[in-house]
């Protein structure tokens, strides 16, 4: 990685600037009244990695515009996944949590992750890249909540009932042949505590052994020489603890560290609406559709996987390619030539320069726009051809206003290719006269004044405060604008 703001008075800027906002710097996008339980670094392994839950983990950072646009959807759905598996959040953009944020391998914001208890302890960690709706995280998490109720049929009856006969073991009589996400958070809840089972009413059998007639029914059988003791309650998270919990506690599954009371009390079953949202996986995945289809909070640039760069735009028209670079107000443009098939090469170089946008974007660090234009469209190749290219990629970047070209010339890994990027904005490296001809002088006026054609580089808020050292106003690239403030800039420069 390469820092892009070596700029020594920025990074003062930027130390003033955080120094004198402490408490605007650690906030967190949610409140401490969220359902979205607030992870940091040093309580990330124990209400997370040791958890015998499934959580949702959102990495973010509070300045980020997508994070804002999900927090009412990943609120809803902490809300409906209540008791069932955890909706965590982590503040990236927090110095103590960087490393964390590192570690699990985030790369821009928001990333979601979900992270379920593996074998021998070890958690296991995959990418969210579901919708950001509540019912896509729902659906996805309660996908992923581990299973430890064991379904037993009459053939089984018997040695399940036998072994370990002095333990307390709980079974549901259902209708049903899937296991809801309630039961498997009961069983969660009581892993090694209560063994929890679930014997559909067609195993005769069993039904008639304990003398079923009616479904759903819960029956706890104590252990030992205890007598089994029929639930009479709702079907509800709490209430069904609350009664098995005569056979034994359940495990202490941390509480959130900021609002401990909070969610204990929650447990205690007097929030009637948390409690009803736990009801069932299939109830709660019904009332998140529902609402998530009024839900326009998450607008549809952002339902894009964080993990893909969108591709960088393409340049096909001779008209737009003078009026985005040449011409004689042009800032730098970053120009990909490549055959209009592209071959591997090319997705190879044009991948690399779309991470990188992303990248960018994503830090909210102002770049110069990347195009992508054809050897063999009639728009490009007379400059492909001015510039004596030949290779069947290559980039170049250019500056009308200031008459220079610069060709790259590496591999085009990221790596090498944001070496290049890096040193152009340093103004180091080798510049080439642009040869007579190529910048036109016709549509100035259309370059500038329109900025908002820029906007079609999706990645880019605002061209026109680029960070370009050789420009003649050096201040421009300095200036805090609402997106981008020095100081945010090198702070995640690591991510
Ligand atoms: C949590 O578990 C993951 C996966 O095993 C591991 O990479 C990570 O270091 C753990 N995090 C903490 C904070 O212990
Ligand atoms: C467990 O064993 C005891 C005697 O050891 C017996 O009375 C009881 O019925 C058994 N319970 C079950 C559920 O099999
Ligand atoms: C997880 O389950 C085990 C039993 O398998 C239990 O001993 C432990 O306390 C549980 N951990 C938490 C954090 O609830």
């Amino acid at each position: 990685m390469h820092a892009f703001n070596l700029n020594p008075a920025k990074a003062i800027a930027a130390v003033t600037f955080l120094s004198a906002l402490p408490t605007a710097q650690a906030a967190g996008l949610y409140l401490k009244s969220s359902p979205v339980v607030q992870v940091d670094a040093k309580s990330f392994d124990r209400i997370i990695n040791k958890s015998n839950y499934t959580s949702v983990i959102e990495f973010y950072a509070p300045w980020c515009g997508h994070c804002q646009n999900l927090k009412p959807a990943y609120e809803k759905a902490a809300k409906n996944l209540d008791g069932l598996a955890r909706v965590a959040a982590v503040n990236c953009d927090d110095d103590e949590n960087k490393q964390l944020c590192g570690m699990m391998g985030v790369k821009g914001f928001p990333t979601l992750k979900t992270v379920r208890p593996g074998k021998k302890g070890k958690p296991v960690v995959e990418d969210y890249n579901g919708p950001r709706t509540a019912k896509g995280i729902v659906d996805v998490v309660v996908d992923k909540i581990n299973n430890h109720v064991k379904r037993v049929t009459d053939k089984d009856i018997d040695s399940f009932l036998s072994t370990k006969n002095d333990s307390a073991k709980a079974i549901l009589f259902t209708e049903k042949g899937t296991t809801s996400a309630l039961l498997k958070s009961v069983a969660i809840d009581f892993l090694d505590v209560i063994a929890v089972a679930q014997i559909r009413d067609k195993e005769t059998k069993a039904n008639e052994l304990f003398g079923i007639t009616s479904y759903p029914t819960l029956v706890l059988l104590p252990g030992g020489d205890k007598e089994s003791v029929v639930y009479d309650g709702e079907m509800k998270k709490d209430a069904m603890v609350k009664f098995l919990s005569q056979a034994g506690q359940p495990n202490p599954d941390p509480a959130p560290a900021k609002s401990k009371g909070e969610k204990k009390s929650e447990k205690k079953s007097d929030k009637k609406d948390k409690k009803a949202s736990a009801k069932s996986s299939e109830s709660s995945s019904k009332t998140t559709s529902t609402e998530s289809s009024e839900s326009t909070d998450v607008p549809p640039a952002a339902e894009k996987p964080v993990e893909v760069a969108p591709p960088i735009p393409a340049i096909t028209e001779a008209d737009k390619l003078t009026k985005e670079c040449l011409n004689r107000k042009a800032h730098t443009c970053v120009l990909a030539f490549v055959p209009a098939a592209h071959g591997e090469t090319a997705e190879k170089a044009l991948t690399s320069l779309a991470e990188l946008a992303f990248k960018h974007a994503h830090g909210q660090r102002h770049l110069f726009p990347f195009f992508e234009v054809h050897t063999d469209n009639d728009a490009s190749s007379s400059l492909f051809k001015s510039l004596e290219l030949s290779g069947e990629v290559e980039i170049v970047a250019l500056n009308g206003k200031r008459g220079w070209w610069r060709h790259y010339e590496g591999d085009f890994s990221s790596e090498s290719v944001e070496s290049w990027i890096d040193a152009i904005r340093l103004s180091e490296g080798v510049k080439k006269k642009l040869p007579e001809g190529v910048v036109s002088e016709v549509a100035e006026e259309t370059a500038e004044e329109k900025p908002a054609e820029t906007v079609e580089v999706k990645v880019e808020e605002s061209v026109e405060v680029e960070v370009e050292p050789e420009s003649e106003s050096p201040s421009k690239g300095a200036e805090p604008t609402p997106e981008a403030t020095p100081a945010e800039a090198p702070k995640h420069e690591e991510l």
